[in-house]
């Protein structure tokens, strides 16, 4: 029986697609990373699925991430890097100081994933959620500003204090996921896949919640205008198109960009070895990660 860990289970279409793998692979474990104790029972409540168990683990911390793989006994087969956030500002910090949206987005993951990588089963697969924002070609309609990106050192500092910083801080946070999977791919062995997933847009989730109560009645209004648009998914068409890249035929090469079930080519500057290596090392700066120590990270 495979194993597939999970962050971001316990709402928008993250929590969709969990209840899909439980409704339609039974025979799968899931194990949920979450912050809020008790998902994995209300998960199994609720779909009548008890192969499920949790983690508490709130990414936005290194320590916790570093004690949260520690309880992970393995091996995975699967891996489904869904949480991600999108701040009101630039201004706010992770536990280790540093910009939150990059911090979540695309530091935890880089720690998170080498401290696992000892536990993948072979094969195995990885898929770690970004979005099409990272394209600055693709057209969001007004609602986030095309990616900037910088040097990481530079990108986890904390900027303005306005809400065009902290929807482009998210471009950017959703760029460097696609350099951090084509980072990975060179790294990972033959059998072990790693994928960017982009879901499209879909309103209706939480993930604009830190714009605050007027924030979140715009982004309302502007989501409610777009769900009947062919450019919008609901929340749970894409938890299942989501949970199909996970359980469904190999979606193609290592490395590839999935957007809405279907491999694409990213956006140009997302294919960079220079950007994509620099970000490696640097985020093994941040994550304290030494490669000279027996287990990697
Ligand atoms: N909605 C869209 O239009 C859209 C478009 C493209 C890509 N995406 C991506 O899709 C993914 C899911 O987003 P969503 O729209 O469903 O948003 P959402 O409803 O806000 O869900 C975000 C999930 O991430 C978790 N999370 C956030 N910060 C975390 C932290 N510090 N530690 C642990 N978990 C954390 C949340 O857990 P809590 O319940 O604890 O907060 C929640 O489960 C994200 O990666 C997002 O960037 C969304």
């Amino acid at each position: 029986m495979g194993t597939t860990l999970m962050t971001g289970a316990s709402r928008g279409l993250g929590r969709h697609a969990a209840e899909h793998l439980l409704r339609h692979h039974p025979d799968r474990h899931l194990l949920v990373f979450n912050r809020r104790p008790g998902l994995a029972a209300e998960l199994a409540d609720r779909t009548g699925n008890r192969n499920v168990s949790e983690v508490v683990c709130d990414l936005g911390s290194f320590a916790d991430i570093r004690r949260a793989a520690s309880e992970v006994d393995g091996p995975l087969d699967g891996f489904l890097g869904n949480a991600g956030l999108q701040m009101a500002t630039t201004r706010k910090l992770t536990a280790d100081g540093h910009e939150m949206t990059f911090g979540v987005n695309v530091l935890a993951y880089h720690l998170l994933l080498n401290l696992l990588m000892p536990r993948f089963a072979n094969p195995a697969r990885i898929v770690v959620v970004g979005s099409d924002v990272h394209d600055s070609a693709h057209n969001s309609m007004g609602l986030v500003p095309p990616p900037r990106w910088d040097d990481p050192r530079e990108l986890v500092k904390p900027g303005e204090d306005t809400g065009k910083a902290g929807r482009r801080a998210y471009a950017t946070s959703k760029l460097g996921v696609v350099y951090l999977v084509h980072a990975l791919r060179r790294r990972l062995p033959e059998g072990v896949d790693v994928y960017s997933y982009n879901p499209g847009l879909v309103p209706g989730t939480g993930l604009t919640r830190d714009a605050g109560r007027i924030g979140q009645a715009v982004f309302g209004v502007i989501g409610k205008a777009l769900v009947a648009l062919p450019v919008a998914t609901s929340p749970e068409k894409a938890g299942r198109l989501l949970a199909e890249t996970m359980t469904g035929p190999r979606p193609g090469e290592s490395g590839s960009y999935i957007s809405r079930g279907e491999v694409i080519p990213s956006s140009s500057e997302s294919y960079d070895e220079r950007r994509e290596e620099e970000l490696w090392a640097v985020a093994d700066e941040l994550c304290g990660i030494s490669r000279t120590s027996h287990r990697s990270a």
